[in-house]
């Protein structure tokens, strides 16, 4: 067993504070639901909103705080930039909490065009929603090109991504966590960048009445949502394939580490 970074430390409360606050949130929807708090049924879809994207949020850092971490044994990613993309996460999920809580905010974790502007709660809540995801978009887009450019600095991308072992060649051998972070990270910049263009399109709309186009607007939505819960999925893989390691050692570390040697497979 080996220890886990400080970096990594930081982000643990993070997810063990948030994930039982958003689990009573859902069993709130459900009393909701069940008539038990029935009374309550104008914060049903301000609670689903803060659940929904709270949730996915939630396990999408933890997911990067994972592939962080395993990143730390191979290369070095950047402490400036982890503490930053933490603040922004903590500042990104104030300002959920104000759209949700006092403004009421309840356009649902898809939030979908025209939606937003179309519900019956503030304008400014709009606002503070979407520059909330902006603030944690950019902030974890950040996060996510520092580590590529942490595996670009020890392997070239072709390597990363494993092309060599396509072409039959066994050498360099390149770490499995290395290869699958640096496969889900590349898709999570595509993922944050389809966010950013969504919000830019948004304000515009907002602040310089440029009409948007719905579909666009969904598939936008649906291109960084779904992959980034999708991302958070696979990027379970990465732990587990690195305590399957062979009598050969594991690739990237040095030979003769008492970590390298020996045979222990999940
Ligand atoms: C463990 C306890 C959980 C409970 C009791 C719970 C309950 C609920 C309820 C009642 C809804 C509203 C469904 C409806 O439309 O009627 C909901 C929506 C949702 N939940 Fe959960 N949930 C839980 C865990 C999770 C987890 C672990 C995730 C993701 C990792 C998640 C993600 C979502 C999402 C994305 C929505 C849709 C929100 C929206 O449409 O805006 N939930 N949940």
């Amino acid at each position: 067993m080996q220890a886990a970074n400080r970096q990594t430390l930081r982000w643990i409360p993070v997810v063990f504070v948030l994930f039982p606050i958003l689990i009573l949130l859902g069993a709130f929807m459900r009393s909701v639901q069940g008539g038990v708090l029935s009374n309550l049924e104008a914060w049903f879809y301000p609670a689903m909103t803060l659940h929904g994207v709270g949730m996915v949020g939630v396990w999408y850092v933890a997911s990067m705080a994972i592939v962080a971490d395993l990143l730390t044994r191979y290369v070095q990613p950047s402490p400036a930039v982890s503490s930053f993309a933490l603040w922004g996460t903590v500042i990104g999920v104030v300002l959920l909490l104000v759209s949700v809580f006092i403004g009421r905010y309840a356009a649902g974790w898809y939030f979908l065009y025209p939606l937003p502007f179309k519900g019956e709660w503030p304008a400014w809540s709009n606002v503070v929603f979407l520059l909330s995801l902006t603030v944690l978009g950019a902030a974890w887009l950040v996060w996510t090109l520092d580590l590529l450019r942490a595996i670009a600095r020890r392997y070239p991308l072709a390597q990363a991504l494993g092309w060599h072992y396509i072409a039959g060649r066994s050498e360099p051998a390149v770490p499995p966590a290395v290869l699958i972070a640096t496969v889900s990270l590349i898709s999570g910049v595509a993922a944050l960048v389809s966010a950013v263009i969504l919000m830019v399109l948004f304000f515009a709309e907002m602040f310089a009445g440029v009409a948007n186009d719905p579909l666009l607007m969904k598939n936008l939505t649906f291109f960084f949502g779904h992959t980034i819960i999708n991302l958070a999925m696979y990027r379970a893989w990465p732990p587990p394939t690195r305590s399957c390691r062979t009598t050969r050692g594991d690739p990237g570390r040095p030979t003769g580490s008492s970590r390298s040697r020996g045979m222990r497979c999940c």
